[in-house]
């Protein structure tokens, strides 16, 4: 181990000392040597400071996904949404641009949207009736006759947000970098998988009963597949054939190679090469936004802490063609269902182990099984230490 790990119990103390020994063991892993890396201390996952931390020092400040621009096709189509605290709605307006818009009302705080919807032509708040355009232009306030009253005053807040490859990211704060540019080297490795025509077949959120990070880890990780999902994923994705793909400054990635012989997916892009039409390539957007992009299908999910021991996940799939509704859908819908459930049932039980006294940091494996892990460690190092 490269420095020697504060105690669980003396993390907790305060403030200060705890953000002190988050940073010295995050940069520790981060300039380790690659051989010899180990994981986090279990109360990286457990702990209630630590939480804070990354929700002001991560959450608050960096693009965080809510889903994909194609699940409002349409003017006036919209569905609501939280990140964090901030309740939001993403829309298209009437001139067929994308809006992500508080969903606070500027009275008195009310949602003025829930669920979501289609054609609609703006939201009335169900309090006083307050209502908004689809901008967010503030156009009826019944009744509001006090002087001074504008109601130029009183539109609901535009929240900042980007589009990458047919996804959406807000950033809560205003004030991130542009997300496109650190992702420059994804966009290779998708380029021919035509991630941004991916179309939407739908999303639901859950909510898992483990910390966010252990999710993204075993997302990023081909080493526990045969274990885990002996008969799901082991015979198209064995951990054998995994392979880490080069990272960059806002995302790691590794190939789930298919088994030999395994059958060419039927509705691909033309533009595939060989290599790429015989793997899943999986991705991760730091912070917490996960996919796995094959060459018919796009599985996603957009996470966000809870608590230190929850999480709430949107995921959803997206599809090459149309013509695959009817068409084994309801076959892969059934596979990643369990493959989730799969999942979820192993990170909940880690996350009880988590507080053991004897839960302490492991080597981790291989550069192409849990390499993306390693380099997941370094962005929350970077994040971290400020
Ligand atoms: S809170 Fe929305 S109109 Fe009063
Ligand atoms: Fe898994």
């Amino acid at each position: 181990m490269p420095v020697s790990e504060p105690l669980a119990s003396s993390v907790i103390a305060t403030d200060n000392t705890t953000a002190q020994y988050v940073t010295q063991s995050l940069r520790s892993r981060a300039q380790g040597a690659r051989q010899g890396q180990v994981t986090l201390p279990s109360y990286f996952y457990t702990g209630d400071e630590i939480l804070q931390l990354e929700l002001q020092a991560i959450f608050d400040k960096e693009w965080i996904c809510i889903g994909r621009s194609d699940e409002v096709p349409e003017a006036g189509d919209y569905v609501t949404t939280q990140v964090l605290n901030e309740p939001l709605i993403l829309l298209r307006d009437e001139q067929g641009d994308l809006q992500v818009l508080s969903n606070v009302c500027r009275h008195r705080c009310m949602k003025v949207a829930d669920g979501s919807g289609k054609k609609a032509r703006g939201f009335t708040c169900p309090y006083h009736a307050w209502s908004y355009d689809l901008k967010g232009k503030l156009i009826a306030a019944p009744r509001m006759k006090e002087d001074g009253f504008k109601m130029v005053d009183h539109d609901l807040a535009q929240v900042r947000f980007e589009q990458w490859q047919g996804f959406v990211y807000v950033n809560l704060d205003g004030k991130a970098e542009p997300l496109a540019p650190r992702l420059t080297g994804l966009d290779t490795i998708l380029a021919n998988y035509h991630t941004d025509q991916m179309l939407h077949h739908f999303s639901q959120e859950d909510v898992w009963h483990c910390n966010w990070k252990a999710l993204v880890e075993n997302f990023m990780e081909g080493y526990h597949l045969n274990c885990v999902h002996p008969q799901t994923l082991r015979p198209i994705t064995p951990t054998s054939r995994a392979k880490k793909l080069p990272d960059g400054p806002g995302y790691t990635a590794y190939a789930a190679n298919y088994n030999q012989g395994y059958e060419a997916r039927k509705f691909k892009h033309e533009d595939l090469s060989g290599e790429e039409a015989n793997r899943s390539s999986l991705f991760c957007v730091y912070p917490s936004h996960i996919a796995s992009q094959s060459p018919h299908l796009l599985v996603y999910m957009a996470i966000q802490p809870l608590t230190s021991s929850s999480l709430k996940v949107r995921w959803g799939m997206s599809i090459r063609s149309l013509d695959m509704v009817g068409q084994g859908m309801d076959a892969l819908e059934a596979l990643w269902t369990r493959v989730n459930a799969e999942d979820k049932a192993k990170l909940e039980g880690l996350q009880a182990t988590y507080s053991s006294r004897h839960a302490q940091a492991g080597p981790l494996a291989p550069e192409d099984l849990e390499g993306t892990i390693k380099d997941f460690h370094r962005y929350l190092a970077r994040m971290l230490e400020h």
